[in-house]
């Protein structure tokens, strides 16, 4: 039997199925099929919040691999992002290869890499919030943040970046301890050097929304505690790509997307 050497992990991210119709979505799903990978790692904005556990549902119905996901912001589109959690519960629970990574620990990958992960959130705390003109969707079609003052509105984006950085504070002590290599997965980049737009980092206006300080100082400060372990930091979001060298062992690939033609990111091997 033919022994293998490394495992093969493949990256989407801002897939946006909402956008292709059932055809085109089953096209997509077959080609990811067609790579035969162990796992495949999904870096959120999967569809909008009606939609998103259909798809993730239709995805696990036809591939036979592990697939490990964290949410975007699009996935809470026209809902809440307490309504769309508890269905993605009930879906995970459901399912054997479904895992939401905001709910996981750690999760070997392969003798020396681990996988953690969590959505993440723009958190307005890199760049100019205050004298920002970007108004998102996500301020009118997520309940939670819909119709609040701008300052209440910065509390809760702050909170959820914050709920990110308190899920890596628990499980990084763990994956530092399993693997030489942490493979990370989030939403939004962690770092502003990391949030690509348009071939260039974000400016002062898009930053705080592009990009989630509170995960990004958590994530940074562990690699550089451990400089002995590396970690490789997958996220999405500002549909730019681009790759940054945080430090000398923690590297981030963000993703780019267009609407309506999901792609297939990288396929990495790792030991
Ligand atoms: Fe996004």
């Amino acid at each position: 039997m033919e022994q293998r050497e490394n495992m093969k992990a493949l990256w989407i991210n801002d897939i946006h199925l909402d956008f292709l119709d059932d055809r085109a979505q089953r096209k997509f799903f077959k080609n990811l099929e067609d790579k035969k990978a162990d796992y495949i790692l999904i870096a959120g904005d999967i569809a909008q919040g009606p939609s998103v556990t259909s798809c993730l549902m239709k995805m696990d119905s036809l591939l036979n691999c592990p697939i490990h996901f964290v949410l975007g912001n699009h996935d809470y589109y026209h809902g809440s992002i307490t309504e769309v959690r508890t269905r993605i519960r009930e879906m995970v629970r459901l399912s054997h290869n479904l895992h939401w990574l905001n709910d996981m620990a750690v999760t070997a990958l392969s003798k020396n890499t681990v996988l953690i992960g969590h959505d993440g959130w723009g958190d307005g705390r890199f760049g100019d919030f205050h004298g920002s003109h970007v108004k998102l969707n996500d301020f009118l079609l997520i309940d939670e943040l819909s119709a609040l003052s701008r300052d209440k509105l910065r509390q809760k984006i702050q909170a959820l970046g914050d709920e990110a950085a308190d899920h890596f504070r628990v499980v990084l002590p763990q994956a530092l301890l399993k693997a030489n290599h942490i493979v990370v997965v989030i939403h939004v980049p962690p770092f502003e050097q990391a949030a690509w737009h348009e071939g260039k980092p974000s400016d002062s206006n898009w930053l705080p929304f592009f990009a989630c300080k509170a995960a990004g100082d958590v994530l940074k400060e562990a690699m550089m505690k451990h400089p002995e372990k590396r970690m490789t930091v997958l996220c999405g979001h500002t549909h730019g790509s681009g790759v940054a060298k945080i430090l000398p062992n923690l590297i981030t690939y963000t993703g780019a997307a267009h609407y309506g033609r999901p792609v297939i990111q990288d396929i990495f091997e790792w030991e």
